[in-house]
């Protein structure tokens, strides 16, 4: 396990709590190539009281101040016009829908988030937004993510001499990387480009050799650039190597681009010592037990896919790097871990999270589905280190309202509840909830 998911300690006081009915006022910052001109003040907080009570026409009333008209007119056309869905797709015969939901509460880096969230699973969303009320009590949840490093593998077979190869790939440092860049000039031109060289002999016997070429990808997801640059440079590598080229394309597995969030809630806000016990008995289960981390991370995932598919991330790329990162050292483990520390303002109950996130502000989705634009007006168009904390944050919250409600009533009577009130929309007692009591 890396240091960075060893038991957490505390560092200082939490930050002091927003009460738990305030509702400061915030002023959105001017929205970048927005869907259209945002309004300048808007109603600023990720606390909205009774949100879930209302319709969905009211709920839509109460987020308009945050958009644009335009944002406001994709959001009342409710879905993607097919003649887009067309041009994303091929053999197309209509558009599929999934309820698009915002989770609540969410403070991250001291910043009021509303996390677009879009998932079938009835209780995510609600789930989410109670756990980030929670941590409201300890500031909120704080974060932070490594530079957009994105990495091409280009493999190489037959190589005679896999120790000399690494030393002549070594020693051609400087060109390698200078006509990786002249493959991706416009993500040159963005302050991005080719960074790093590394060899791995990954079979001695074989002849097996790998290279890889570390790429800031910027803003990007950055699966096209990357694959430019090892396509572009698998001539030369193979030259300088001695080897047949084989595949060129980037590892799922962005071990440079991790990206972490954590929280110090205190825990008489949660209700007192036992829930928080059972929440790090929770999760010494899940450090002990592949079996019971393998469904530990999928909670995780319900919270971070759920934001990427709303947000138009490639949320199968997410999930094969978060599952490689957690089993990186030959056994799957939790991604979110949690402990009880003592702290001189009482006991805290302190969550982290590390995995690697490969998220995207441009290309792709973000360029054309009007949905995914829209999600990111809601988000006020954040940086893609930025996104990457949000949705860091967002699996932890989903993690600590699965184990809170596992160690204590179980998850099926949740469940239930709204199952039920899906069943019986007007049935008010069944209260899905957005962290509001
Ligand atoms: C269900 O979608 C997710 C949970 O199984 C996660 C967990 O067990 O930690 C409740």
């Amino acid at each position: 396990m890396s240091a960075a998911l060893a038991a957490p300690s505390v560092s200082a006081a939490p930050a002091p709590a927003p009460t738990a009915t305030a509702t400061p006022a915030v002023t959105i910052a001017a929205a970048p190539a927005s869907l259209g001109a945002a309004p300048e003040q808007v109603a600023p907080t990720s606390r909205i009281a009774g949100f879930y009570r209302l319709s969905v026409d009211e709920r839509r009333a109460n987020l308009a101040s945050l958009l644009s008209v335009e944002a406001r007119a994709v959001l009342a056309r409710a879905g993607l016009p097919v003649e887009v869905a067309d041009r994303m797709s091929e053999n197309v015969v209509g558009c599929h829908g999934l309820p698009l939901s915002l989770a609540l509460n969410f403070l991250v880096n001291g910043r009021e988030t509303l996390v677009p969230m879009a998932i079938e699973e009835p209780s995510v969303v609600a789930a989410a937004s109670r756990a980030a009320l929670l941590a409201r009590a300890g500031g909120g949840f704080r974060g932070e993510a490594d530079p957009p490093i994105m990495t091409a593998q280009v493999q190489l077979d037959d190589v005679a001499d896999p120790v000399g190869a690494a030393a002549r790939v070594e020693a051609a440092r400087a060109e390698i990387l200078a006509l990786g860049d002249r493959a991706i000039p416009s993500m040159v031109a963005r302050g991005g480009g080719c960074r790093d060289v590394e060899t791995r002999v990954i079979d001695a016997d074989s002849g097996l050799v790998v290279v890889h070429i570390h790429v800031d990808v910027r803003e990007a997801m950055g699966a096209n650039v990357v694959d430019a640059v090892a396509e572009a440079t698998a001539p030369l590598l193979a030259g300088l190597a001695d080897g047949e080229i084989g595949l060129r394309i980037l590892t799922n597995l962005p071990l440079r681009r991790l990206a972490r969030a954590s929280v110090e809630i205190p825990v008489a806000a949660l209700g007192g010592p036992a829930v928080a016990a059972g929440v790090v008995r929770a999760s010494r289960f899940a450090e002990a037990d592949p079996m019971r981390a393998v469904t530990h991370n999928k909670g995780i995932m319900n919270g971070v896919d759920a934001a990427a598919v709303a947000l138009g991330q490639d949320w199968r790329a997410l999930e094969a790097g978060a599952h490689a990162y957690a089993a990186r050292d030959g056994v799957y483990r939790p991604l979110a871990t949690w402990r009880v520390a003592e702290s001189a303002g009482g006991a805290l109950l302190c969550g982290r999270i590390e995995m690697p996130l490969a998220v995207g502000t441009v290309g792709g989705a973000t360029q054309v589905h009007p949905g995914v634009r829209l999600a990111f007006e809601i988000m006020r168009w954040p940086r893609a280190g930025e996104l990457a904390v949000v949705m860091a944050a967002a699996g932890l919250a989903s993690n600590l309202a699965a184990l809170q409600a596992l160690a204590g009533e179980g998850i099926q009577r949740g469940h239930m509840r709204l199952h039920r009130r899906r069943c019986e929309p007007g049935d008010e007692t069944s209260g899905g909830g957005d962290g509001r009591r």
